[in-house]
């Protein structure tokens, strides 16, 4: 276990990534954490992130020096880098000369942190202060012109740290240093594989749902499928997977998901609630509206799914029922929780289930980032058209057609939002966009012409976009053969819309979705 320390910067979640991309599994704490309470995990090192830009601010954030005496590996970043300098008695100038972004750093003694790396390469800063003198017992390793002291470490102590950030992409050589860090100080284990994951979850589910039956909701992204495989894997047909069709699926989507879902899932139960959504959406144009009936829909059908499943309980009786979801720990993270397990009391009465039926939550990725939960998917050896899904909402072309659902208007989308995923497909695009919403302005109408006749039909929006975890996004740049090929099968292969539009606008201010 390393310990990433977050000292209220946005990186300490791209640390813990890089050392478990170096095989080590790691967790981030909040820098309040008593040094006791860390040591009491017993990680095998520390990380202390970057943050603030000095530590002579008002109110920076501190950490108690003792951390650094206690025997365990310690490596700090930019701020932390700064924190260690200063609690072992080394000297951080304010001088308030700033280096931000990418810098050449040079190496004047590689020493084991930066061992094998080249003596100038450029690696990214963002800091005002700087350590001008670093603490006794130290080798410094590096400089930069500004900074005297770019790098350090003390290798017997187990202590070691860098001026810049290694963990961002910018940084030429930084996962080799942070290996260098976990491996060769700290002697950390490389057993953070997807193998392990898989294994210690199917343990762990055993131990906690017993002789008990569960039920997964399945939407078709990656997410509750590699969830609900691994909880499959740990009590078999005892699990119950959901899932439910709307009618707002795109072209094929259910079959292929049935296909998919089938091949992998004991009890699946595929529910067609496409009339009860379709109807009770009649008339409903407000997009907060649409949402608001969808997921009133979505929860009635699931409460049915429950009492099929667990309906046999007697009222008072002992038994748990057990809801599998797809959490991952950027959720976990970002809600301020951490270890420890989540518990719901169903409130729902609706449906004829006992008034005390406990929902206990079962959880198998909330240690999992979105890229591992792929490569867990790949493990388990589900089909890539699951694992590699990009993402797509949970009410569907529901919330892309901008006016009233109505089945027509599902059915030119359906056939839009097919041609350009095909034609996006056969470019060879779908793992450089995250996802190109087909929207359909249903009640815009522009003139065109085609033949010899007048037309008079409805534009659509394509909205290519890029992105890393969909919090922003920015406008791919698909090339202009593709939007052309895009362009002009839509416009003849579907008869009622005569217009395609580019969507040329990031998130902010955009969202990604239209509603
Ligand atoms: P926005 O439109 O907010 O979308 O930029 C961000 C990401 O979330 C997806 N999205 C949803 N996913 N239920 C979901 O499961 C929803 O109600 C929902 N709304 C948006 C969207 O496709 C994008 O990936």
């Amino acid at each position: 276990l390393v310990l990433v320390v977050d000292f209220g910067a946005q990186y300490a979640q791209l640390i813990a990534r890089r050392v478990r991309e170096a095989r080590v599994y790691s967790e981030i704490v909040p820098h309040t954490m008593p040094v006791a309470e860390m040591l009491a995990r017993e990680p095998k090192a520390i990380i202390l992130s970057g943050g603030p830009s000095s530590v002579y601010a008002d109110g920076a954030p501190s950490i108690d020096p003792s951390l650094f005496t206690q025997g365990t590996a310690v490596f700090g970043m930019c701020y932390g880098f700064q924190l260690m300098a200063q609690g072992l008695g080394g000297t951080v100038a304010h001088t308030g000369a700033r280096e931000y972004g990418r810098t050449p750093v040079e190496v004047s003694e590689p020493g084991t942190l930066l061992a094998d790396l080249p003596a100038q390469h450029n690696v990214w800063m963002s800091h005002g202060d700087s350590v001008s003198q670093a603490p006794d017992g130290f080798t410094v390793l590096a400089s930069t012109a500004t900074t005297p002291v770019a790098a350090f470490e003390d290798v017997d102590r187990g202590l070691a740290g860098v001026q810049w950030h290694p963990e961002v992409l910018h940084s030429e050589h930084g996962q080799q240093v942070l290996e260098h860090f976990l491996h060769d100080i700290a002697g950390c284990r490389q057993t953070w594989t997807m193998l392990n994951i898989v294994e210690e979850q199917v343990e762990a589910i055993r131990e906690q749902i017993g002789e008990g039956r569960a039920i997964c909701a399945l939407s078709g992204g990656v997410d509750s499928a590699v969830a609900a495989a691994i909880v499959q894997r740990a009590i078999g047909d005892r699990l119950t997977c959901v899932y439910v069709d709307h009618g707002m699926m795109r072209l094929g989507e259910t079959e292929q998901v049935r296909s998919d879902f089938e091949a992998v899932f004991d009890t699946l139960d595929v529910v067609d609630a496409a009339d009860q959504f379709l109807g009770a959406l009649e008339g409903v144009v407000d997009p907060e509206e649409k949402r608001k009936v969808i997921g009133r829909e979505f929860i009635r059908t699931f409460e049915a799914a429950e009492v099929r499943v667990f309906g046999d309980l007697d009222s008072g009786a002992q038994a748990t029922a057990y809801l599998v979801q797809g959490t991952l720990y950027p959720d976990v993270v970002e809600s301020g929780g951490g270890a420890g397990t989540s518990n719901i009391k169903s409130h729902h009465n609706v449906g004829g289930l006992p008034d005390d039926l406990a929902f206990e939550l079962v959880e198998p990725l909330r240690t999992l980032f979105k890229d591992e939960v792929r490569l867990v998917g790949e493990q388990l050896g589900l089909p890539s058209t699951m694992v590699w899904r990009q993402p797509f909402p949970g009410p569907g072309l529901g919330i892309r057609i901008i006016g009233e659902v109505t089945r027509e208007r599902l059915d030119i989308l359906r056939q839009a939002d097919a041609i350009a995923r095909e034609e996006l497909t056969r470019a060879g695009l779908d793992r450089d966009i995250w996802q190109m919403p087909v929207v359909l302005l249903a009640d815009v109408r522009s003139v065109g012409v085609q033949g010899d006749g007048r037309t008079y039909g409805h534009p659509v929006v394509i909205r290519p976009v890029t992105s890393e975890d969909a919090m922003t996004a920015d406008w791919a740049r698909l090339p202009y053969d593709v939007l052309e090929r895009i362009s002009t099968r839509i416009t003849n292969e579907v008869a009622e819309v005569n217009r395609v539009t580019l969507d040329v606008t990031s998130k902010p201010p955009g969202t990604i979705e239209w509603e």
